[in-house]
């Protein structure tokens, strides 16, 4: 059997260990066939070298691609001025009390058009695959409205056929109560779980349903009524819990059999205890920790000790997380929650697989699974939390295909082009202006 390609010379990281390891193998080779990796190994036992292609990756490491399993990269409009009011002292749920917050990209967002929304999104997510990111899941919820939320979905769709990456999109419309809907909040979630959810359903937009539990977001009962309408759909779910307070979040979402509940700074010993029994992943977002200056974190030796599986994400949103760099997270995940490098690592790998439902395809190196490869130049796996700004990517595969890593774009918040005043002036510009 011909292989398409042969990958050789290179050190495995395969993250396939069930006890959680590495899984090294150095002096290894893979074959991939129809996108999915057919054979890998020591090299010295390679049944074959019959490939169509052969890439010698001179000793680089090769780790499963990565999997940003949290983000809202869709978005329009910027939030510094939030940055600095947080600097100054003010709160994140102060803020979002002004109607600031999450309202402020709301607003932006309703303003930006499908191609504002695409080219803006394509940049955020060049720079996630400069670093390593193979599928990314990407939320709604700055929309709050069915047009705008249908657009985001839309944006987040066509993402995915343009570039080579997989994307997953959430619907996420229980984000916040948008001020239309201050008096009557229960029309809010009536229209979210209804016809918003339906409309977007019939479209195809929508892959999992997410919600924001919080004192400042939405209740247990009003993410219950939206949780069963999307069950009722047979779609997967996901919630934002526990992350400002302990709301129970995370007891609620395994109550309702989520893939994941997600940030759980707060989250009780019980919460814990009834993620491992329904399997629900925690996905630990230290971005939004960093940024919002928390200091109460995730119950990381709990989840340890009752064998949650932690997943790490960037959480990439202008406002609580403005963070494009999935090696970044890891770094935090270590430093800031304790993960071990391993335990990072597998959190945007094998674990975020988990959290997307997507374990069976990827998320770890394995015969039969997608060839969706990182190829990195590093001298150990645990150097990918190590360092800041190495940018030791060296190529991609996507289910088998070459990707060149995109070059990397310093202020992904606007349509290119950036600054036209900073850039070299052109031919015709510089040309001298006629006599009248
Ligand atoms: O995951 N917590 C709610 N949602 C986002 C924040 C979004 C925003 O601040 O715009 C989060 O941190
Ligand atoms: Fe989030």
């Amino acid at each position: 059997m011909i292989w398409d390609r042969l990958l050789r010379n290179l050190h495995l990281v395969t993250l396939a260990e069930p006890g959680g390891g590495w899984g090294m193998v150095r002096d290894a080779a893979i074959a991939i066939r129809d996108g999915q990796i057919a054979w890998l190994g020591p090299a010295a036992e390679l049944p074959h070298q019959n490939a169509r292609h052969t890439t010698d990756l001179q000793e680089a490491w090769v780790t499963p691609g990565l999997i940003d399993c949290h983000t809202h990269l869709i978005f329009a409009g910027s939030r510094v001025e939030e940055f600095e009011r947080r600097l100054e002292g003010v709160s994140y749920a102060e803020i979002a009390a002004r109607g600031g917050g999450i309202m402020a990209t709301v607003r932006a967002t309703r303003d930006a058009s499908l191609e504002t929304l695409v080219e803006t999104g394509r940049e955020r997510l060049r720079n996630l695959m400069r670093e390593g990111v193979t599928t990314v899941e990407i939320k709604s919820g700055y929309g709050l409205e069915t047009a705008t939320e249908l657009r985001m979905l839309r944006a987040a769709r066509e993402l995915g056929r343009e570039l080579p990456v997989s994307v997953i999109t959430t619907f996420l419309a229980l984000h916040a109560l948008p001020p239309e809907f201050a008096d009557d909040r229960r029309a809010y979630v009536e229209l979210v779980a209804g016809e918003m959810l339906e409309r977007a359903l019939a479209e195809g937009l929508v892959d999992m349903v997410d919600a924001f539990l919080e004192g400042i977001a939405f209740t247990a009962e009003e993410v219950g009524r939206l949780f069963r309408a999307a069950r009722g759909q047979g779609l997967p779910l996901r919630l934002h819990a526990d992350q400002l307070e302990d709301g129970d979040g995370a007891a609620l979402a395994a109550s309702f059999g989520a893939l994941s509940a997600d940030h759980l700074e707060y989250t009780s010993e019980a919460g814990v205890r009834a993620m491992a029994e329904a399997g629900t992943v925690a996905v630990l977002l230290p971005g939004a920790f960093y940024t919002l200056r928390e200091t109460r974190r995730p119950p990381v030796d709990c989840f340890r000790r009752l064998g949650v599986p932690m997943a790490v994400a960037t959480d990439a949103n202008p406002g609580s997380s403005p963070l494009l760099s999935p090696l970044t997270a890891l770094n935090m995940a270590c430093i800031l929650f304790g993960l071990r490098p391993v335990e990072a690592v597998r959190g945007m790998t094998v674990n975020a697989a988990r959290a997307l439902g997507l374990a069976s395809d990827r998320g770890s190196l394995e015969t039969g699974k997608r060839a969706d490869l990182a190829v990195w130049r590093i001298a150990h796996p645990a150097e990918l939390c190590c360092w800041l700004g190495a940018d030791p990517l060296e190529l991609l595969f996507i289910e088998g295909e070459p990707v060149v890593p995109p070059a990397r774009r310093l202020v992904p918040s606007r349509p290119a082009p950036l600054r036209p005043s900073l850039r070299p002036a052109s031919r015709a510009a510089r040309r001298p202006p006629r006599g009248r």
